[in-house]
């Protein structure tokens, strides 16, 4: 079997956790986890561990959560949201681009070493990459850049919510209610019931609302919580230490104020024992009903961020839509509930979560098993400068939606007498006009190509533009003429598609 026809991993790259998977001979969603000694039950660790020369990506469960407590000026986590930093590390600055690199590396080396020992085929070289809707292109460039870094090609970065409605196959207009570590994104995705080659995609993200709420947050709030419970009933512990969010006392009770969230998903009551050296250690119960008090105003935000999401698309919304809970903290059986009081038209027959953990990275699984059948297409346009009747305005030479390879060719002619060179500024926007005015709040420069002549040139000589935008979404200008061997060049990565439907 050659590359071409074996299965493309599906890459559910998380800030705290990432789930690469693939589908097997059956057609049924793997995931490529480590096994054996190692625990990795959510997926891999996002976790990147400064240590002297080299960086080193951890992936066990164990040893990235006493790094976090124990080492945490070296280590590096929700890599995913800092991406366009610059993180200084001892006397080393890195990337945001540099980091997610190492770190996909490591995840990847883990998700082969799984392939081969569930001896899974595969396509080693191309993977398919979700992302947040709220990421821009800068954030989906540098994502697929650190992901050809590592050594891979990216077929496709495709949007957390549309990966899971594929992994659910649901019918309609459907809203995904992703809940994961740092944020809470609502986003409505709908059928695509009219499938053609021109838009071959099976679902279409419509809208979407986000905050940074997530597990994370109700972690410190239970950590507070059980902070103030131990000063009050436990003998000897030091309450300056546990207030102190930067302490080591207070991330291992924020450690162990996790593990308590996480088991009273299941349970109505836990023990939780603190542990903190010199700062006292002790043993309180958590009950469920505690926990939920104590995130219940960071529920209640997220509650109305789906709200003003349900508002602005009420009128593609079914009178009871159905409802896709994915990312860890879905788990959380408060949030559900709330979901359910707050509107009237949310039953909880209607809410699935089957594998919260695992929709994303099955969706770009099954997304990417097709991939090949699929042609990539253009989110945006571009077009370039030029003067229209003496009026500077930008034309546009590939217009969104476009399949690509894309290749257009326009000839443009010197405005002045003696010009010795003309120079092409490249604009990318969402609107789809044949032209448009030079307006800043309307479109975003990207690049530019002079191309100069071998002597001052007469006023009407001809150019020729060649805008080519490639299957990989590299979008190449190229200006030539008869007078000058010189060409005028530029390259730039772009974002190929988002199956936005736009
Ligand atoms: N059983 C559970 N009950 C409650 N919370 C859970 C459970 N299992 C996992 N979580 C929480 O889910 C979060 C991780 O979720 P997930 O792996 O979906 O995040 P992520 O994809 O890395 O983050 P993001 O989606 O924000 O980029 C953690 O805060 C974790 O504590
Ligand atoms: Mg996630």
């Amino acid at each position: 079997m050659n590359q071409n026809t074996k299965p493309v991993m599906g890459v559910d790259w998380g800030t705290s956790r990432t789930y690469p998977a693939i589908l097997d001979e059956e057609g049924n969603c793997q995931a490529l986890l480590p096994s054996g000694n190692q625990i990795c039950n959510g997926g891999i660790p996002s976790l990147f561990s400064y240590q002297e020369e080299e960086g080193v990506v951890l992936c066990d469960d164990v040893i990235s959560e006493e790094l976090e407590v124990y080492d945490p000026e070296h280590v590096v986590t929700s890599i995913k949201m800092r991406l366009s930093e610059l993180i200084d590390l001892d006397d080393r600055t890195f990337s945001g681009e540099e980091i997610a690199t190492q770190i996909i590396s490591v995840q990847m080396e883990y998700a082969k070493g799984e392939l081969e020992i569930q001896d899974l085929n595969a396509d080693l070289e191309s993977v398919v990459v979700c992302a947040p809707v709220s990421f821009g292109t800068s954030e989906r460039i540098i994502l697929k850049h650190a992901f050809e870094n590592a050594g891979y090609r990216v077929l496709r970065i495709i949007p957390e919510p549309v990966a899971a409605a594929v992994y659910y196959q649901k019918k309609g207009t459907i809203l995904v209610l992703d809940i994961g570590a740092g944020t809470a994104d609502a986003a409505i995705v709908r059928e695509n019931t009219l499938m053609t080659a021109q838009n071959p995609y099976p679902y279409l993200f419509v809208d979407s609302s986000g905050v940074e709420i997530a597990g994370d947050l109700f972690d410190e709030k239970i950590a507070d919580y059980l902070a103030e419970q131990f000063i009050e009933n436990v003998a000897g512990i030091d309450a300056g230490q546990l207030r102190n969010h930067g302490s080591a006392a207070y991330r291992r009770l924020k450690a162990a104020a996790r593990k308590a969230k996480e088991a009273l998903s299941n349970k109505m009551e836990v023990g939780v024992t603190f542990n903190g050296g010199e700062a006292g250690s002790g043993r309180q119960r958590l009950t469920r009903q505690e926990m939920n008090t104590a995130i219940h105003p960071l529920v209640e935000r997220i509650i109305l961020c789906v709200r003003q999401l349900i508002a602005r698309n009420r009128d593609i919304l079914d009178q009871s839509p159905e409802i896709i809970m994915t990312g860890g903290s879905s788990y959380i059986p408060y949030i559900r509930e709330r979901l359910v009081q707050s509107f009237p038209q949310i039953s909880q027959e209607r809410i699935y979560i089957k594998a919260p953990e695992k929709a994303i990275g099955f969706g770009a699984a099954i997304y990417a098993s097709d991939m090949k059948k699929i042609r990539p297409r253009v989110d945006f346009s571009y077009g370039v400068n030029t003067y229209i009747n003496d009026v500077e305005m930008i034309q546009t030479l590939i217009p969104a939606g476009v399949e690509l390879p894309f290749v257009t060719e326009h000839t443009y002619y010197t405005r002045h007498n003696d010009q010795i060179q003309v120079a092409f500024h490249l604009y990318e926007y969402r609107l789809r006009d044949k032209t448009l005015p030079m307006d800043e709040n309307l479109q975003m420069k990207v690049s530019a190509a002079v191309h100069k002549f071998n002597e001052p040139v007469p006023k009407g000589t001809s150019c020729t533009a060649k805008m080519t935008l490639t299957e990989d979404g590299i979008l190449e200008l190229q200006v030539t003429s008869s007078i000058s061997d010189h060409v005028g060049n530029t390259s730039c990565s772009i974002f190929t598609n988002s199956d936005s439907g736009r």
